[in-house]
Formats: C-alpha cells, sequence, structure tokens
C-alpha cells in the first residue's frame, strides 16, 4: 500500500545512541535536531551552510556536522534520515537513497514521498502524546494540545481567530524561556510559544520546544555565539517589528529572564517606538536555576543574606566596565557570575586583593540544558593560578560560602571534580 492517505502506524523509537542523520542546517533542521538529541540520538548533520545554534552544538561536539552537500553514503549506518534541506531535488535523493538502504525517512518538503511523519507531541507528566491529523499539521496540533490539556486536567487552549481580513494584529512577546530544560520553561511561555507564527530564538534557549510547534511557525536563530556568529542587537530589533508589523504574533524567545543580562529592555524598547505592543514574560534565570540544579544554595540562613547577580564579560578595570569589584569583595553575600569564565583569572585576583578569604569556596557550574551540569570546586586563592581553568562556556560561577553547603561540599584540594548536578 502506498497511498498516503493510509493511517500511520504509530511507533514510539527508542533512539538513545543510535545515529540519526539530518541532511539540511536552516530553521526545520534545528528543531528536528534539538527534539532528537532531547531523545538521546547521536545526530550526525549534513549541510553545507547550517543555522549559529547549529554550529554551536557542533563546536561543542553535540552533534556531528559534515560541513558540505549530501553525498551518497552518507546515510550509512543510519536508523533514521531526515531530508530537512529547502532543495526537493536533494530531499528526494535523500529518499530514494534511504529507500533503497530500507531506512525511514521524514521529509520535510512533501509528507506524500515520505516513509515517516513526525507527529505533533506533547507532553503531560508520564505522558508522551503523538497525533496525526491525515496531513494537516494544524489540527494535529490543536487535537495534541486537547489531548494534553485533558491528560494535565487543565481546561483546553483557546483556539486563535484568525486577524479579520485587512487588519495589522501583530505583537511581540519576550519569553524567558528558563536556562534550557523544557521542565523549566514556564506555562505562560508555553502558551505564548503556541501562540506565535514566528519564533525568534537563542541559542540558550529551551530549544526542543520548538519541534512541539506547527510546522507553519517560522523559526529564526537570533543566537549570539560568543566569539562566533551573532546577529547584531538591531537587527533582532528590526527583525522583531517587521515580523509584528506584517501582522504577525512573533515570540521572542530567550535563555533564562528576559531582564536579567539579556537586553531585553532594549528589545521592549525598540518595539514600543515602532507603535508594537509588547508583553514580557519573565523567565528562570539561569543565575538562580543552574547553582539550583546543582544544589548550591544562593542564600543560606547564617550563611549569607544576599547574592549578587554580575556580569564577567568585561575584566577588572577595563573601560567601560561598571562593577566595583572591592565593594563586591566585602559584600559579604553570595556572588553570581555570568559570562564570566574568559575572565575568570583577572575577577578572582580582583576580589583577592580587595581583601576576600583566598579560602573562600568556589563553585562552577557548566551548561545543564537538557543535560545534568557538571558541577566542580575550587578555593578562591587557586583561581587565578589555573584552577577551573577548563571551565567551558556556558557557565555559572557562585562564590561564597554557601558553595559550603552544598552536599558533597569537599573543599580541602583546589580544583577537584564534584558530584553531578542531578
Ligand atoms: C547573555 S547571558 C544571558 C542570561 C540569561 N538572560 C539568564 O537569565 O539566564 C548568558 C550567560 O548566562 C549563563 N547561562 C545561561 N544559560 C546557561 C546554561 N544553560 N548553562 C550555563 N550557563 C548558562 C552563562 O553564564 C552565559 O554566559
Amino acid at each position: 500500500v502506498t497511498s498516503a492517505d493510509t493511517a500511520p502506524y504509530l511507533l514510539g523509537l527508542r533512539l538513545a545512541g543510535r545515529l540519526v542523520v539530518v541532511v539540511g542546517g536552516g530553521g526545520v533542521a534545528l528543531r528536528r535536531v534539538s527534539a532528537l538529541l532531547a531523545a538521546g540520538a547521536q545526530v550526525r548533520i549534513v549541510a553545507a551552510e547550517v543555522t549559529p545554534a547549529l554550529d554551536d552544538l557542533a563546536a561543542r561536539d553535540r552533534v556531528a556536522l559534515t560541513r558540505r552537500g549530501y553525498a551518497d553514503g552518507d546515510l550509512d549506518g543510519a536508523w533514521l534520515a531526515v531530508a530537512a534541506t529547502s532543495d526537493p531535488a536533494v530531499n528526494a535523493e535523500v529518499g530514494a537513497d534511504a529507500e533503497r538502504r530500507r531506512v525511514w525517512c521524514v521529509r520535510s518538503d512533501d509528507a506524500t514521498a515520505a516513509t515517516a511523519w513526525v507527529p505533533a507531541t506533547g507532553q503531560a507528566g508520564p505522558f508522551t502524546v503523538g497525533v496525526h491529523a491525515g496531513r494537516d499539521p494544524r489540527r494535529a496540533a490543536a487535537a495534541r494540545d486537547l489531548a494534553v490539556a485533558a491528560l494535565v486536567e487543565q481546561p483546553p487552549p483557546p483556539v486563535r481567530e484568525p486577524p479579520p481580513a485587512g487588519r495589522v494584529v501583530g505583537r511581540v512577546v519576550l519569553v524567558g524561556g528558563g536556562p534550557g530544560d523544557p521542565g523549566l520553561l514556564t506555562v505562560r511561555g508555553w502558551d505564548r510559544l503556541r501562540e506565535a507564527d514566528v519564533v525568534v530564538t537563542d541559542r540558550l534557549a529551551p530549544l526542543p520546544m520548538l519541534d512541539r510547534l506547527p510546522p507553519s511557525v517560522r523559526v529564526v536563530d537570533a543566537s549570539k555565539v560568543p566569539g562566533g556568529r551573532a546577529m547584531p542587537q538591531e537587527e533582532i530589533n528590526r527583525t522583531l517589528v517587521a515580523h509584528a508589523r506584517a501582522g504577525r504574533v512573533v515570540v521572542r524567545l530567550k535563555g533564562g529572564d528576559p531582564f536579567v543580562l539579556g537586553r531585553g529592555m532594549e528589545e521592549v524598547q525598540a518595539c514600543l517606538a515602532a507603535g508594537i505592543p509588547v508583553e514580557v514574560v519573565p523567565g528562570v534565570s539561569s543565575a538562580l536555576a543552574l547553582p539550583g540544579l546543582a544544589g548550591v544554595p544562593v542564600t543560606h540562613r547564617g550563611v549569607a543574606q544576599s547574592f549578587t547577580v554580575v556580569s564577567g564579560h568585561l575584566p577588572p578595570g577595563a573601560p567601560g566596565s561598571t562593577v566595583d569589584w572591592s565593594a563586591l569583595a566585602r559584600s559579604g553575600g553570595t556572588l553570581v557570575l555570568l559570562m564570566a569564565v574568559t575572565n575568570l583569572p583577572q575577577i578572582t585576583g580582583a576580589l583577592l586583593a580587595a581583601g576576600m578569604p583566598a579560602t573562600t569556596p568556589v563553585a562552577s557550574i557548566e551548561e545543564s540544558g537538557i543535560q545534568p551540569g557538571r558541577l566542580r570546586r575550587a578555593e578562591l586563592g587557586a583561581v587565578p593560578d589555573g584552577a577551573l581553568a577548563d571551565v567551558r562556556a556556558p557557565a555559572v560561577i557562585v562564590i561564597g560560602a554557601v558553595v559550603g553547603v552544598a552536599p558533597g561540599a569537599d573543599l580541602s584540594g583546589d580544583s577537584a571534580d564534584g558530584p553531578s548536578a542531578r
């Protein structure tokens, strides 16, 4: 039977450690790759050009990237193929190779030619819901939403009416996506995402959620990779305004909280200056979530009564730096540093020079995203000499006595591998 109208046979693929080859490096590939990684798949991307977030995943060895066009043999060893290029001829070639090799193939351009379809999926506690609705993905997404809402015993989400003809009703919503784990996106943030026509995303946002949106939702990758590819802020502002002016609901999906070292207010100001209605949905900042996931309390009775979140993107004394590191050294509270991996030796040197005790404990918590983050500890005095030198960004650094309160704290050595964060 070859008819695309035959109901598909629903399976749950257990992809952990199994190779999936994704051909294409644009917004569709980004959605698929993020969801495949969340399912534990080993992902290889074949594409001459990829979006910055995919580039970044490759640089961090989360995916293998073959940076060229598709070639015969690229599906060697694959359990599943995803043809997600913008060129139907290439997708057809991938589909034909997959057919010959008896590898299931998802196609972004032609559902009738694909041998596998990705259902609209959702999670409600222990339930994973998958819905197909013929070839009507919007209907499938709506049915998925109803099923998920029923499972979490909430009323179903409102169905959005199409805008009346001729009236422009565009708006922008800044959604704080939390530190990357989909479970830390807020319910309101997810509600706004489901209303979106366009999602303009950062690389540290909860990317697996993108693949739960209907295929018609346009995903714009506005990642800023430190020292790498970055969409300039002015261009991000222009993109938000242009889509909203065209009548679209635009979600600006940001990592953590939009107003914590995230340039969120600049985006709000740009929208207001253009007369675009804008809403802000706060998010769980990595400044709190990463220590929290790692078991480090930022305050603790009798230990620390305050915490200060500081950007470490500029070294102490650099032109443009407004941080008074000497005052922070005397604050008696916890310091939580973001964007501080590169400048950590100079920053800790300045804190020591201002009189902070060399025995003050320091923790680095590397990216958690959907994986457990790595927690490591050292004493402040050892950090300028190279303790924690191999911490990889993105990471959150916590300095203060609270680090000693975390379970498993062993501060006797200098740089010690701590327990897994979760
Ligand atoms: C430009 S700031 C944005 C902060 C964001 N608005 C927030 O509230 O979390 C980026 C920095 O946040 C921290 N960060 C954000 N997400 C992270 C994650 N998943 N793992 C580790 N650090 C993260 C890192 O210090 C990174 O360099």
